[in-house]
């Protein structure tokens, strides 16, 4: 750790995670060469306008990928499980705002988690908004439990074009945190990629990049680690626990 970083006890903590930190759980990456959106193009699946024009090609795109969270949510990896111990051993603070639309933090133990761009396990119905949990495929024959209607029921994820869910919060998190640590996103999607530049311009943290390889907002953190995960997620907090 570089002299000029000092953490305090009671220092506060927040951890942006992407699609890199469950990979290694089973789970595909977006971007990378084998990534999701090397095969299937984001405007056909994840927009609006695609549920309203595809909605059964979104329903199976959707239904594929929540089976696949589904047996990769017992399989919490070394880097999933030391966040967890690090919010449970550490003083301050420590919130995960994740991209990952799985649940693997949530399994491994982390409880202050902030799911910016939604889950998996749960549906919204387009025509009331009410959001239920949701296991099993979903089509448009589903009627919503709540109106009472059919054909509105839908991911509850955020799709390109939608605004991410609790904003105020995240901006909260940021702006109190005094260690800003960034690990396995490739730094392409707004808002996320900017958090970064927030907690700088208002914020007052210690920004740290943890990623396979430098992201496109490498150049941005006051210090990068790379490698697996699995492998400098479990070294950096047992350093952070042991600097105290
Ligand atoms: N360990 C650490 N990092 C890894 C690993 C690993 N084992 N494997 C891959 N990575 C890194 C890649 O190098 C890449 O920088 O994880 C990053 C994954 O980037 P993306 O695929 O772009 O995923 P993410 O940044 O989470 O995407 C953001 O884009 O499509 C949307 O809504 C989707 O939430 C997602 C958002």
């Amino acid at each position: 750790m570089p002299q000029s970083f000092t953490l305090e006890k009671n220092s506060n903590i927040a951890i942006l995670t992407g699609a890199g930190i469950s990979k290694e759980s089973g789970l595909e990456t977006f971007r990378d060469p084998d990534g999701i959106w090397s095969r299937v193009r984001i405007e056909d699946v994840a927009s609006p306008e695609a549920f309203a024009k595809y909605p059964d090609a979104v329903h199976n795109f959707y239904n594929l990928r929540r089976a696949r969270h589904r047996v990769a949510t017992a399989n919490p990896n070394p880097a999933h499980l030391a966040l967890a111990r690090l919010e449970a051993e550490w003083a301050g603070d420590v919130t995960v705002i994740t991209q990952n639309v799985d649940t693997l933090h949530e399994t491994s133990g982390s409880q202050n988690l902030i799911h910016m761009h939604g889950v998996h396990s749960k549906a919204r119905c387009n025509l009331c908004q009410h959001v239920v949990d949701w296991q099993g495929d979903m089509s448009t024959a589903d009627v919503c439990g709540a109106c009472g209607l059919p054909g509105g029921m839908r991911p509850h994820v955020v799709w390109f074009g939608e605004t991410p869910l609790h904003l105020d919060r995240i901006q909260a998190t940021l702006v109190e945190c005094d260690l800003f640590l960034s690990i396995g996103t490739s730094g392409n999607v707004y808002p996320a990629a900017g958090f970064v530049s927030v907690v700088q311009q208002i914020g007052r943290a210690y920004t740290v990049e943890l990623n396979l390889e430098p992201s496109l907002c490498a150049k941005i953190f006051d210090e990068g680690r790379y490698g697996p995960a699995t492998e400098i997620v479990p070294f950096y907090v047992d350093q952070l626990l042991e600097s105290l």
